[in-house]
């Protein structure tokens, strides 16, 4: 099979979540992760300088690397930029939106819980998902930034309070039987939130499936081949996080091997926004 070039974009570092489940399906494609974290929380953001930014930085990416793919890891995002990012570019845009189909078809209960960002789970997009897949279900929906600053403190080497977690989902009552983790940055907490809501309810991401998307892209679409020509996977952040060394350790060890804070090429691209 042809291999890709594939760009992986997030707000921080939940993209890799979506990163893992792309790289265990197709592991000799090229990786680049690029996040906007100079802009994070998302799920925070004003709309139009969320649609802004992004647009900016996949831009300027683009026009620096042959990317051949590019995946929206971050539902924050898809849920608002997707549009916008399809009718300028000609490469296909993949987005991660929450999994509110699957987990339809999954509960038995008819009884589910959305565990998003506050943006996510007020957009007009996760509504309609729902009126269109999700109609016979009672959906409960807990918006937190909360737990996504608990998972980036993870991959800086921080221990996670369980206590704390625990807080956060205690709105989810007894009655779900299927919780949908409707922001990247939750797979990487997936075991502590699965200790927090006990083993009968099934935890659902979107990581496999977009997974699977890319595949038949590569394959129906005979995308990638010409344009890899390394397989040194790089990392592009907007600014230097806190704890850089300890970041830039766990994303080294997930295979990158060049990782650039803050490059002239990205600040550039967002002058003015
Ligand atoms: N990882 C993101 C998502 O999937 C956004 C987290 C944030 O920046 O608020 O929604």
């Amino acid at each position: 099979m042809a291999q890709p070039h594939i760009l992986i974009f997030d707000s921080g570092v939940g993209g890799l979540s979506v990163y893992q489940a792309i790289k265990a399906t197709l592991p000799d494609a090229q990786y680049t992760y690029l996040f906007d974290n100079a802009a994070f929380p998302y799920g925070e953001l004003e709309d139009q300088r969320l649609v802004h930014r992004v647009f900016a930085l996949i831009k300027a990416t683009c026009e620096r690397h042959a990317v051949d793919i590019i995946v929206i890891a971050c539902n924050t995002a898809s849920t608002l930029v997707l549009p916008t990012l399809r009718d300028a570019l000609s490469i296909p845009v993949v987005g991660v939106v929450p999994a509110i189909k699957p987990a339809a078809a999954l509960s038995q209960h008819k009884a589910i819980g959305l565990l998003a960002t506050p943006a996510t789970v007020n957009r007009p997009y996760t509504a309609q998902l729902i009126a269109d897949f999700a109609k016979d279900c009672r959906i409960v929906s807990v918006g937190t930034t909360a737990l996504v600053h608990m998972a980036e403190r993870k991959l800086r080497g921080e221990a996670v309070n369980q206590q704390d977690l625990s807080a956060i989902l205690a709105p989810f009552d007894s009655h779900i039987d299927v919780l949908v983790l409707g922001c990247t940055h939750f797979p990487l907490l997936h075991d502590e939130i699965q200790a927090a809501m006990g083993e009968q309810v099934q935890l659902i991401d979107s990581g496999a499936a977009i997974a699977r998307r890319i595949v038949s892209l590569v394959d129906n679409l005979h995308i990638g081949g010409a344009t890899v020509t390394t397989r040194d996977h790089r990392a592009y952040a907007t600014a230097t996080p806190i704890k850089a060394d300890a970041l830039s350790e766990f994303i080294h060890s997930i295979g990158f091997k060049h990782i650039n804070y803050s490059p002239t090429f990205l600040v550039r691209s967002l002058h003015g926004l």
